[in-house]
C-alpha cells in the first residue's frame, strides 16, 4: 500500500519528497538516521512498558478474566477476509487498536496481539541484521475506499485490481493484516517494487514469522485462491504460532487452512462496493433487494462501470419523498421509500447522456414500495 497512503493523508515524510516526480524520489540519509533512531528509542520504550505488562492495558495477564480475552482472542485471528467474506459487522468493537508511528512518522494503529508480535519478529529479525518497519496496518473501510481511488487514479484499475482489495474486504480491516517496509544500508525501501527486488531479505523475514504467529497471506502460485498477486510485505497474524507454523510449512493459503477456498467473483462483480450503513428503518435484507434492482438497472447501461453503491440514510423516508414518487407513478400508494447513492464511470467514448470517460459521484436511485410489497426502482439521476 506504500506510498498512496502518505499521499492521501497529506503527511510528508522528512525524508522523502513526495512532491517530485518518481525518479527524483531520493532518501536523505542523515534526517532518516535522525529519524530511525527518534524509532529506536520510540521502540525501546515500547518493549519496556511490554516487558512490565502494560503495553496499551492494564489488565493483569494472570487474572482469569485475562485468560478468556486470550482463548476469545485466538478464535478472532483465524477470522477470514477476503474477495468473498466481508469484515464482520461490529468489527472494532471485538478488536483493541493501538495507536502509533509508522517508519514514516504517520499516525497508525495496529491491533494489540498482532503488534506485540511483530515487535517480538522485528527483534528477532534486527539480529539477523534484518530491519523490518511498519508501514500500513488497521485501515478502516473509508480508508480502504480513499485507498483504491489513490491506487486506481494513479495505476489503473487493473493494478488496483492486483494489489488493493474491495473496500469492506480487505483483510486490513480486521487490524490482524501488517504491511511491512524494510530498511537496508540505512536506505528506506518502500514502494512495491523495489520490495519485490528484496528477495534474500524476504527469505529470512518469511522464514521467522510462524515463529511469532504471522503467515504472509499472498503466496506467489496461489493467486487463483487469495485473488491477490504476491505480497512479499503483507503479513497477517493469526494467533498461535503452531497454527501459523502449520500453515506455512504444508504452504497454504488461510483460505485452504480454513477450508474456505471459494470461487474468485468474477472480473467486475466484486469490485462493486456496497456500504449498507446505518438504519434504524431498513434491515440488510431490505437493502440488498433494493440493491439488486438498482445492479439490474444499471448492467443494462452499456459501458459503464458500477463502482459504489450506498445507502443515503433513514432521512430520505420523508413524506414528501413518497409524494413524490406517488405522483411519478399514480396508482401505486408506496408508503416507504428508499435512496442509495453511487458512483459509476461512464464509457470511454461516452454515449447516451454521458460525458465521455468520467467518473460519476453520488448518482441517486430512489425506490418505494407499497405495504408489504416489493421494492420498484421509480427514479434515478442528479
Ligand atoms: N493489499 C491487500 C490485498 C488489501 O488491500 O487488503
Ligand atoms: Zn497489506
Amino acid at each position: 500500500m506504500k506510498r498512496n497512503d502518505r499521499l492521501l493523508l497529506n503527511v510528508i515524510p522528512p525524508v522523502i519528497n513526495l512532491n517530485l516526480g518518481k525518479e527524483h524520489r531520493s532518501i536523505n540519509m542523515k534526517s532518516w538516521m535522525k529519524r530511525g533512531m527518534t524509532l529506536g528509542i520510540a521502540l525501546v520504550l515500547m518493549l519496556a512498558l511490554t516487558a512490565c505488562g502494560s503495553a496499551g492495558t492494564s489488565k493483569d495477564e494472570n487474572e482469569p478474566e485475562a485468560q478468556e480475552t486470550a482463548e476469545i482472542e485466538q478464535d478472532i485471528y483465524l477470522t477470514l477476509v477476503n474477495k468473498t467474506h466481508a469484515l464482520p459487522d461490529g468489527w472494532e468493537d471485538k478488536i483493541q487498536l493501538l495507536d502509533m508511528k509508522n517508519a514514516y512518522d504517520e499516525d497508525i494503529q495496529v491491533e494489540k496481539g498482532s503488534y506485540e508480535a511483530f515487535l517480538a519478529l522485528r527483534d528477532d529479525l534486527l539480529k539477523e541484521g534484518v530491519d523490518i518497519e511498519l508501514d500500513s496496518c488497521y485501515r478502516s473501510v473509508e480508508r480502504q475506499k480513499e485507498l483504491w481511488a489513490e491506487f486506481e487514479a494513479e495505476y489503473g484499475l487493473d493494478y488496483c485490481k492486483q494489489y488493493v482489495a474491495v473496500p469492506g474486504y480487505s483483510e486490513h480491516h480486521t487490524g490482524f493484516a501488517v504491511d511491512v517496509c524494510l530498511i537496508k544500508d540505512g536506505e528506506l525501501i518502500y514502494e512495491n517494487d523495489a520490495m519485490m527486488k528484496e528477495t534474500e531479505i524476504w527469505k529470512k523475514v518469511h522464514e521467522k514469522m510462524p515463529e511469532y504467529g504471522f503467515i504472509l497471506r499472498y503466496l506467489e502460485g496461489k493467486e487463483d485462491i487469495t485473488g491477490y498477486s504476491y505480497e512479499p510485505w503483507h503479513m497477517r497474524y493469526v494467533g498461535d504460532p503452531a497454527i501459523a507454523k502449520e500453515i506455512t510449512e504444508k504452504g497454504l493459503t488461510l483460505e485452504e487452512y480454513l477450508g474456505q477456498v471459494d470461487p474468485i467473483p468474477e472480473e467486475g462483480a466484486a469490485d462493486v462496493t456496497i456500504d449498507y450503513g446505518a438504519s434504524e428503518l431498513y434491515s440488510q435484507e431490505d437493502m440488498e433487494k433494493a440493491v439488486d434492482l438498482i445492479k439490474k438497472e444499471f448492467s443494462t447501461w452499456e459501458g459503464c462501470e458500477l463502482h459504489s453503491i450506498r445507502f443515503a440514510g433513514d432521512d430520505c423516508n420523508s413524506a414528501d419523498n413518497i409524494r413524490w414518487m406517488n405522483e411519478l407513478k399514480p396508482g401505486q400508494n408506496y408508503t416507504q421509500c428508499i435512496e442509495f447513492l453511487s458512483d459509476f464511470h461512464s464509457p470511454v467514448e461516452g454515449g447516451g447522456a454521458w460525458e465521455p470517460d468520467q467518473e460519476y459521484k453520488d448518482y441517486q436511485w430512489y425506490l418505494a414500495r407499497t405495504d408489504g410489497g416489493d421494492w420498484e426502482l421509480v427514479s434515478w439521476g442528479y
